[in-house]
């Protein structure tokens, strides 16, 4: 296909991954980020333009969360950019269970550009490249809401479906719900990252005041503990986040992968065992 393609968060969680895919099959995508060139900066519109010309599908995952303020207003103004700039077609990755990204993904359908959504539950990433790294580094994994059944889902997957979808016309305007094939709790989780880490990690059910009072704690900035804590409140416990979905095999044709695949994948890569625990908080 002979398509320019901006992947924007092109080196974060699932972005690296549809540049990837996209590179599988001989394409080379532009990404659109802060240290890629030129740069793309959500909080600087003057930087949008260099990164949006010529280019007729984009990628869209928005930096920290479609939830935060201001996010709404951001997706608003490059979508009416992009299709000022001529760009074709846009697939928002947006997020199950969330108000906020529901608004956006309404922006998107109504702006008159093509599009596909990728409704995303939880990534299994959030243990391996984001802010449930750390606790898992300690050994000492202390979380709220640890009996509540979430579908988490493989950033693999999503990449995947983001870039047939982003290459494929025939998902135009549909909504495409990705969620793993089971449903686990944190227990499960912090269980199974044990026995595939070969570690003895302590899991510990607390309120989710004690969390957010071990955020301030850690000096977290504040606008990652309002996210976070507003993502266990309003996200976590939204029964839409509480379903499975089969979107990932009708569009892929295989099934999702299972947090234990995830798991065994991820322990390989020894992130797990590293002695320094990374400081910087990601979502
Ligand atoms: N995590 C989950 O469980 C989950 C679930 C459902 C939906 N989501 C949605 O997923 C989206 C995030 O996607 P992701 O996890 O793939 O990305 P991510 O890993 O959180 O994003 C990191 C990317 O964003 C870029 N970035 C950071 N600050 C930026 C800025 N100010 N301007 C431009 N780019 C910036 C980074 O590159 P540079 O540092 O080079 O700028 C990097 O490419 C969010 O909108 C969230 O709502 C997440």
């Amino acid at each position: 296909m002979n398509s320019n393609i901006l992947v924007i968060g092109g080196t974060g969680k699932t972005g690296s991954r549809v540049i990837k895919q996209l590179q599988n099959q001989g394409i080379e995508p532009r990404i659109g980020s802060r240290n890629a060139s030129p740069s793309f900066d959500w909080n600087h519109k003057d930087t949008w333009v260099k990164s949006l010309q010529n280019i007729d599908r984009i990628y869209l995952s928005y930096y920290p969360d479609l939830a935060v303020p201001g996010a709404k207003e951001a997706i608003e103004s490059l979508t009416y950019l992009a299709k000022e700039l001529g760009v074709k077609k846009i697939v928002l990755l947006s997020g199950k269970g969330e108000i906020e990204a529901e608004a956006c993904e309404k922006i998107i359908a109504d702006s008159g550009v093509d599009y596909t959504i990728v409704r995303a539950s939880w990534f299994n990433q959030n243990w391996s490249e984001s802010f449930f790294l750390d606790p898992i580094l300690s050994g000492e994994v202390a979380l709220p809401m640890s009996d509540v059944l979430i579908p988490f889902v493989d950033a693999e997957d999503i990449a995947e479906v983001a870039a047939t979808v982003l290459l494929d016309d025939s998902y135009n305007s549909k909504i495409i719900e990705v969620t793993g094939p089971e449903l686990i709790t944190f227990k499960d989780i912090v269980r199974t990252i044990s026995k595939t880490s070969n570690r003895n990690l302590n899991f510990y059910d607390i309120t989710l005041e004690q969390y957010v009072a071990g955020m301030r704690e850690m000096q977290l900035p504040k606008d990652m503990i309002w996210l976070i804590e507003y993502l266990f409140s309003h996200v976590l416990t939204n029964p839409q986040n509480q379903k499975i979905s089969h979107d990932i095999e009708k569009v892929l044709g295989r099934k999702a992968k299972t947090f234990l695949e995830y798991a065994e994948e991820t322990a390989k890569t020894g992130i797990w065992n590293a002695i320094e625990m990374s400081t910087e908080p990601h979502r």
